[in-house]
């Protein structure tokens, strides 16, 4: 039987599970539609806000490179390296809202097939900012937006009530989510931040407040390393740095422990996988976890800016792996691994008996012997 990588992910039709991620290669109408071009299932926009944003002075985002057989990290560009991650302290999108709705509308007119995820965000301290999330929602679903992402995980926010900063807090997951909801006639999907200590409490909060699916990850909060020749931070400004985001190979094993939580407590809910994808077997990760779609943004970055190789190898990838297994359909294999991870305590030792979960044993046990000396005097 022929392989179909079309999947169906919160009621919208994806030509294949494989999304552009909010970030640089979705910030303008052309890398947009050149993503298109190139195959991707769908795009995510860069983040639109309502408030003027104006970004770092130089670079907003570098690579940190490691060199084989050796500790070496750096993001010094040098030949023979391999990547290790991303690193951001770039702002949501600097064009306003009126800026981008004639985009939409004329993406969708270009493209009317193609799946287009508007990601947007706003304040939650009052509810003049509430209605700023509305009117966002509502101008971007206006202009044809097939889905909105709300933006709860930017890790590099100075508001209290802005992006991860408040992607920590389930309440207000909750408030913001239910307000999107009052307003949207589109999929609302909530974009998570991982830097929190259980993140399946906030993806409660998003479920709670109406979410059709929860994306997760955002970057992970991290600073630049130090180089130890100049004592100066690989990336600053003026000398000085703020915490930012990692991204890329790196937090791709953490990011799959953040989705493992989640579609175990919720396996009946949608998730969009993101976080160190480059190859289908990254991606592979998260739909055997449960994930319906998965979001790349740093591999798309370092391949001419929008990830036409990413997104052929990706589709090859899971075109050979189905042929190989008989699977016809992303529903033959989603999920196929979520149940395996399990409490520590379930993992077979050597000697069961012995094992008491941290704790003392029960009574009835021998007493550990005393050293000899310890008995003297
Ligand atoms: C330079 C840069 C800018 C980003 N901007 C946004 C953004 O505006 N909105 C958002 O939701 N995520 C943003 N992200 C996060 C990515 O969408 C993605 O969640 C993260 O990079 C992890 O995926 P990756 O490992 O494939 O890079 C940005 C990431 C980078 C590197």
């Amino acid at each position: 039987m022929a392989v179909q990588l079309d999947v169906k992910f919160t009621g919208l039709r994806f030509d294949n599970p494989f999304l552009l991620a909010s970030a640089p290669p979705t910030e303008s109408e052309g890398n947009i539609m050149r993503a298109f071009d190139a195959g991707w299932g769908g795009v995510v926009t860069k983040t639109i806000g309502l408030h003027p944003v104006v970004n770092v002075a130089g670079p907003k985002t570098k690579f940190l490179r490691a060199t084989p057989d050796s500790p070496h990290l750096s993001m010094e560009k040098r030949a023979g390296t391999a990547l290790h991650s991303s690193w951001n302290w770039e702002l949501i999108s600097d064009k306003p809202l009126d800026w981008w709705v004639p985009r939409i509308a004329r993406i969708k007119r270009a493209y009317p097939s193609r799946v287009l995820v508007a990601s947007i965000m706003a304040g939650s301290g009052s509810d003049e900012e509430l209605g700023h999330w509305q009117t966002l929602a509502q101008e971007c679903q206006g202009a044809g937006a097939d889905a909105l992402e709300l933006n709860l995980s930017c890790p590099h926010m100075d508001r209290k009530d802005m992006g991860s900063n408040i992607g920590k807090d389930e309440a207000q997951i909750s408030i913001v989510t239910q307000a999107v909801k009052a307003v949207a006639r589109v999929p609302v999907w909530a974009k998570l931040t991982p830097s929190t200590t259980d993140i399946v409490v906030e993806a409660r909060g998003a479920f709670l407040g109406g979410a059709d699916a929860v994306s997760s990850s955002n970057t992970f909060p991290s600073l630049p390393l130090i180089d130890a020749t100049t004592l100066e931070f690989e990336l600053n400004v003026d000398g000085l740095v703020s915490s930012g985001g990692l991204g890329g190979p790196a937090i791709l094993p953490q990011s799959v422990a953040k989705i493992a939580q989640m579609t175990q407590a919720f396996p009946d809910k949608a998730f969009s996988g993101i976080g160190g994808i480059s190859e289908f077997s990254h991606a592979l990760n998260y739909f055997l976890l449960g994930c319906g779609t998965v979001q790349v943004c740093t591999a798309a970055m370092l391949d001419h800016a929008i990830g036409p190789n990413v997104v052929q190898a990706l589709m090859a990838g899971m075109r050979r792996a189905m042929e190989q297994r008989d699977w016809t359909s992303l529903e033959d294999f989603r999920g196929l691994r979520r149940d395996r991870v399990v409490a520590h305590s379930r993992i077979r030792r050597p000697d069961a008996a012995g094992y008491h979960g941290g704790y003392d044993g029960a009574e009835g046990y021998a007493a550990t012997e005393q050293p000899a000396d310890a008995t003297k005097s």
